[in-house]
């Protein structure tokens, strides 16, 4: 079934009306969700009539409609990709046998944990956007902004409705719980640190929906592979909302350097004090936020050895990026990978089962889709005949997570010491003086067809629109 349901309160494409207990669970979770978006959804825009798509269909060709939609008037739904009937489990212990269709009591837990995991992130990142629309560069970005929020929101519904129709009771509060956590807030914080950092400014949200939504992308994928067929169906339906998230974040970035170059050509200067004058984000300082939401979004894999990791494979529960394109056994008892550690003030290799290094794998498969973007971004400075490049820096780079954990690495991979990370670190990353220069940038710009000083605008509008479309009407 393709089409969505919208005339019931929850729009739906699983049948909703049929299952009268689980359509009143959520019907209860509803108000409790609109009373969350109402606290910690995008400051100040209640009355905003925004140019949005929703889906009507989760057919991969034209799944989207657009339209004004007052924000809380929002249909926020239940959509999940179309039933395979043959469905094989494809990797670990039960390759062969068919997909699941209800949660094995022995993989209950273990299930749980990794959807409420992945569903903790959606309103954590909702909450550390609301309040960028106070100082949006244009209607155009304001509107992207609004699209991803509200669309993190549905993400949300998608594990909440998982939750309460194969969880019973534990699920239920599990979606409660879901609510009460707060970005960044200390006594009850969202599960990741990531989505506990702040997202203050623009250059910020545009790193984070490239480098972070993009690990979203890498999770969603992994999950679309599980042998648990309505979280790969509910899952597969995600990523075709995520892919817009990141062209949000890449083409911001590359928005920001175009206007960074063109700035550089007109004052002939690379000068960051003059350029930065001259009120545009030189590219240095655009290279430490670079490493920042890298450094911080990499950890999201988790450790590089886990036996968890290991376990949810060989289950089944989880399996790894594109795992059918894959040419090998697809169960990996036998296989080792290498990961990182550092001796002696030097990172040495060290060959593991893979099994148990399949966060890794997972890492540096999503490593390499994201230097992609940054090549693209470098496309735009060499364009503009100026020699410096970006980078991503070395994986073992500020890391927090794993054996790499607090070693003093420099983005180029050199072990460095404590003394000259203190005495460099502000060449790697943003320094409180660049955060504060950043925010000086944000105004407010809302006049259709305007942008903020620091930023080009866009090539294309959204849906074919043109760039100087009314994106936002203000209530
Ligand atoms: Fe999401
Ligand atoms: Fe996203």
């Amino acid at each position: 079934m393709s089409t969505i349901d919208y005339s019931s309160k929850i729009p739906n494409n699983v049948n909703l009306a049929d299952d009268r207990a689980l359509q009143r669970a959520l019907e209860a979770w509803r108000p409790d969700f609109l009373s969350w978006w109402a606290d910690m959804g995008p400051d100040g825009a209640r009355d905003f009539d925004v140019y949005l798509r929703t889906a009507t269909s989760v057919d991969p060709q034209g799944w989207a409609t657009f339209g004004h939609v007052k924000m809380p008037d929002y249909r926020w739904g239940i959509f999940l990709h179309p039933a395979d009937p043959g469905r094989k489990i494809h990797f670990g212990d039960h390759k062969g046998e068919d997909a699941w269709q209800d949660v094995p009591g022995e993989y209950r837990a273990n299930l749980r944990r990794i959807i409420v995991t992945q569903g903790d992130t959606e309103p954590a990142s909702v909450e550390q956007q609301r309040h960028l629309g106070l100082t949006c560069p244009s209607q155009y970005d304001l509107r992207n902004l609004f699209q991803v929020n509200v669309e993190e929101g549905r993400h949300l519904w998608a594990m909440v409705y998982l939750l309460h129709k194969f969880f019973g009771r534990d699920g239920r509060d599990e979606g409660e719980a879901l609510l009460q956590r707060r970005s960044g807030q200390a006594d009850n914080p969202r599960i990741l640190q990531a989505f506990n950092e702040p997202t203050p400014d623009w250059l910020s949200f545009f790193l984070f929906t490239y480098f972070t939504d993009r690990d979203g992308k890498f999770q969603l994928c992994a999950l679309a592979e599980s042998s648990f067929d309505p979280l790969a169906r509910t899952t597969r339906f995600m990523l075709t909302e995520e892919a817009h998230h990141m062209f949000v974040g890449e083409s911001g970035v590359s928005r920001v350097i175009q206007r960074t170059c063109q700035v550089m050509n007109e004052l002939r200067t690379d000068d960051p004090r003059t350029l930065r004058e001259a009120g545009v984000i030189d590219l240095p300082t655009l290279q430490r936020y670079l490493n920042f939401h890298f450094s911080v979004t990499i950890d999201l894999f988790g450790a590089d050895e886990s036996s968890n990791a290991a376990t949810f494979y060989s289950t089944g529960l989880k399996g790894r990026y594109e795992e059918g394109k894959r040419d090998d056994d697809h169960r990996l008892r036998d296989r080792s990978y290498t990961v990182l550690h550092a001796q002696d003030g030097r990172l040495l290799e060290r060959q593991v089962p893979m099994l148990n290094a399949l966060n890794e794998v997972l890492r540096d498969d999503y490593i390499k889709d994201s230097i992609g973007g940054v090549e693209r971004w470098n496309k735009v400075i060499d364009k503009a005949g100026i020699a410096l490049r970006l980078k991503v820096p070395h994986k073992a780079f500020h890391r927090n997570i794993g054996a790499l954990a607090g070693v003093k690495v420099s983005p180029d991979g050199q072990v460095v010491s404590e003394a000259e990370w203190n005495a460099r670190r502000n060449e790697w990353l943003p320094s409180d003086d660049d955060r504060a220069f950043v925010a000086s940038l944000m105004g407010r710009v809302v006049e259709p067809g305007r942008f903020a000083h620091w930023i080009a605008p866009p090539a294309m509008g959204i849906n074919r629109q043109p760039v100087d479309f009314e994106y936002v009407r203000f209530g």
